[in-house]
């Protein structure tokens, strides 16, 4: 596919001339910022170039059956078979199917959230995205309560819920899954291997405990496909992180997007320490060079965009 060298094009000059030291430096400015309709209108354009999001946010029970064997996105020479429980929790119809939002707020996991008390206004959006099921109740003055699209990739089942092994982490699984009524949970079940029995774990839950959530497992073409926007906008990153690809299925279904909690940074903008997640332990690995991911680079694309007013990255305090 090919994308008009039009607004995109500076935004890739932008991005690739900001020295890395750039990110812990600069402010992003915020009181000043106004909402850029005419390139969210061109980048929405673009990417549908690439894919469509409403289609590709799931694949689709009548496209397949049981039994049937998958190659993993990421291991290609691996292989899985489409389970009975998955089968039967794949949706008929896109789950995003239809929808249009004024006003979007994705929710990454950064602790620059943390005091921030951006609770509120995170929830006063029209749609609001998570990652990870990560934790809202504990959390909810910073980062808000509502959920209405979240991720769960299935590492998420032993980091954060040390791989159901008692009756108490089950329990604490079922209740996080029971919170979510009425949302889109979103599996990345076929990336890479080695998370099937998690995922059948919690699809098991689901259907045992008729929770109520839809379910939604991502094409197996939707990774390449926003790597490759990104690509063509010379934008290289290796694997795209969840939150970029929030992002940019998002501009399928929103108008305006807000990003909250996404700081890929070990200190915040004033030299004080962030944490690498608001909720929990884990360190900064993605600076190690084997990490899949590029998320200084994700940032500084989306400060550019940003600063042209596509999306607006919220990074201080809400109040
Ligand atoms: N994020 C960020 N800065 C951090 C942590 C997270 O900008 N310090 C953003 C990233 O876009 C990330 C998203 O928030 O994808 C959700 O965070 P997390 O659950 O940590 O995602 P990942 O572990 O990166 O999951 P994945 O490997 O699937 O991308």
């Amino acid at each position: 596919a090919h994308v008009d060298p039009t607004a995109l094009t500076r935004l890739s000059i932008d991005v690739n001339h900001h020295r890395p030291s750039y990110n812990h430096t600069a402010k992003l400015s915020s009181n000043n910022w106004t909402f850029n309709k005419t390139l969210s209108n061109l980048i929405r354009k673009s990417i549908l170039r690439f894919f469509d999001p409403e289609r590709d946010i799931s694949i689709l029970k009548g496209t397949l059956k049981p039994g049937d064997i998958i190659h993993y996105v990421f291991d290609r020479h691996s292989t899985t078979n489409i389970s009975e429980n998955l089968y039967r929790l794949l949706p008929t119809v896109s789950p995003m199917k239809n929808q249009h939002h004024r006003r979007c707020a994705i929710v990454g996991n950064s602790g620059i959230l943390l005091n921030s008390s951006c609770g509120p206004e995170i929830d006063s959006h029209d749609f609001v995205i998570r990652c990870n099921l990560a934790p809202v109740e504990e959390y909810s003055r910073d980062v808000g309560r509502r959920t209405n699209l979240v991720t769960m990739n299935p590492s998420v089942v032993q980091r954060a819920f040390m791989d159901l092994v008692s009756e108490e982490w089950r329990d604490r699984f079922l209740q996080r899954l029971q919170s979510l009524s009425g949302s889109v949970l979103w599996i990345p079940a076929f990336m890479a291997k080695g998370g099937e029995e998690r995922v059948e774990w919690a699809l098991r839950l689901i259907l045992l405990h008729t929770v109520d959530v839809r379910t939604a497992f991502p094409s197996l073409r939707l990774l390449h496909a926003v790597r490759g926007y990104w690509l063509t906008n010379n934008v290289h990153i290796k694997r795209p992180t969840t939150g970029l690809l929030m992002y940019t299925m998002a501009t399928r279904f929103c108008e305006e997007i807000h990003l909250y909690g996404f700081w890929p940074f070990a200190l915040d903008p004033q030299g004080k320490p962030v944490k690498y997640h608001y909720y929990d332990t884990l360190k900064y690995e993605y600076t190690s060079s084997s990490s899949p991911h590029t998320m200084p680079l994700e940032f500084r694309t989306l400060s550019t965009l940003h600063r042209q007013g596509a999306l607006r990255l919220h990074t201080g305090t809400c109040d």
